[in-house]
């Protein structure tokens, strides 16, 4: 049987420092509750900074609390990711693991301040420029760094349409979603061929967990009724938000969790259940795609990993 992950395969985290983005609600507040509760220090990176300080007093709070600190993040403004990664530097000589869960799913078209599609520039671009930024910090770590990178199973309804990265000649907002879940999982695929054996690049994904996500892709479209249905299918149908948020912790911390590798629930269409290496799409798989979509997030972002070309 492949394998299955626990919260008891998590090994003691102290000394170690990892970041998180989206760290004050749903799966990325979870997962730095329990890496915090496992001795890490962990910088919550939040775009809205008082979220972010309630988030981490009631991480201190906690059974078993642990060390957390807030860090401005905007990803859908490059200046801003730009600060938060000079931010992190002036406190910390080196991070242990990134870990890139900010997302928002299926919103109306709307642009980033750089003028990007929003669902691909914050979900993709936003996490490709900071985890470029933050480069030189996981090269500094003392063992193996990681950079965990959060997708989704709707990666499958994806394609990347690179005549139309930007929305303008059409939109259509579940496929912008499933573009940008795609280009996180092609992401992880040329970063991890890019660094070799220098970091290891890991994916992973929470299922159908109760977090705001849902509720908030309906505001965001106006709908009323569509918000309360995916408020009860989320007391209904979906995990805790803390059980959707193992496989990003196995990914950032599981000893035996190798580069490349696609975490998530092993239930039914997996929806719930413990965390164990899942299949992609062939469009996930495809070489050529991801370097193309690399070239142009650098393009996009002006962001290059020259790091790892030493
Ligand atoms: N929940 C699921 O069933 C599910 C399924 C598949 C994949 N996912 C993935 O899981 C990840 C986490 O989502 P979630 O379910 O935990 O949703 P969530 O509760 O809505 O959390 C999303 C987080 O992203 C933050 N965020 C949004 N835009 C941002 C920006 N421009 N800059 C910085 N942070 C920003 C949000 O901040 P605010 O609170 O300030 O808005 C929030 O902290 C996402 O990548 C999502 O695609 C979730």
């Amino acid at each position: 049987m492949s394998r299955r992950w626990s919260e008891s395969d998590v090994p003691a985290q102290d000394g170690r420092t990892i970041l998180v983005t989206g760290a004050n609600s749903g799966i990325g507040f979870e997962a730095a509750r329990l890496l915090a509760g496992r001795g890490a220090r962990v910088l919550l990176a939040v775009r809205d900074v008082a979220k972010g300080e309630q988030a981490a007093a009631s991480i201190r709070a906690g059974d078993d609390g642990g060390r957390v600190d807030v860090v401005a993040l905007d990803l859908a403004d490059l200046a801003a990711v730009e600060a938060a990664a000079d931010d992190v530097a002036a406190r910390v000589d080196h991070l242990d693991v990134l870990v890139n869960n900010a997302g928002i799913m299926a919103v109306p078209y709307r642009q980033t301040v750089d003028g990007f599609e929003l669902q691909f520039g914050t979900n993709h671009l936003g996490h490709f420029a900071l985890t470029g930024h933050l480069l030189r910090l996981l090269l500094a770590a003392p063992q193996t760094p990681r950079v965990v990178t959060v997708s989704s199973g709707a990666h499958r309804i994806g394609a990347i349409d690179f005549d139309n990265l930007d929305g303008a000649r059409g939109y259509d907002k579940w496929r912008a979603y499933g573009q940008s879940k795609l280009a996180n999982l092609l992401f992880t695929l040329e970063l991890q061929r890019r660094a070799g054996d220098r970091l290891l690049a890991v994916a992973a994904h929470p299922g159908y967990a109760a977090t705001n996500l849902q509720p908030r892709s309906a505001q965001a479209s106006g709908s009323r009724l569509g918000e309360l249905a995916m408020r009860l299918g989320n007391v209904l149908l979906a995990q805790s938000a803390t059980a959707g948020a193992l496989p990003t912790v196995v990914a950032a911390a599981a000893l035996d969790v190798g580069g490349g590798e696609y975490l998530g629930p092993s239930g039914p269409f997996e929806a719930r259940g413990a965390p164990t290496r899942v299949g992609r799409s062939a469009a996930a798989r495809d070489a050529e795609t991801a370097a193309r979509l690399w070239a142009a997030s650098e393009e996009l972002t002006g962001v290059r990993y020259d790091a790892l070309e030493a």
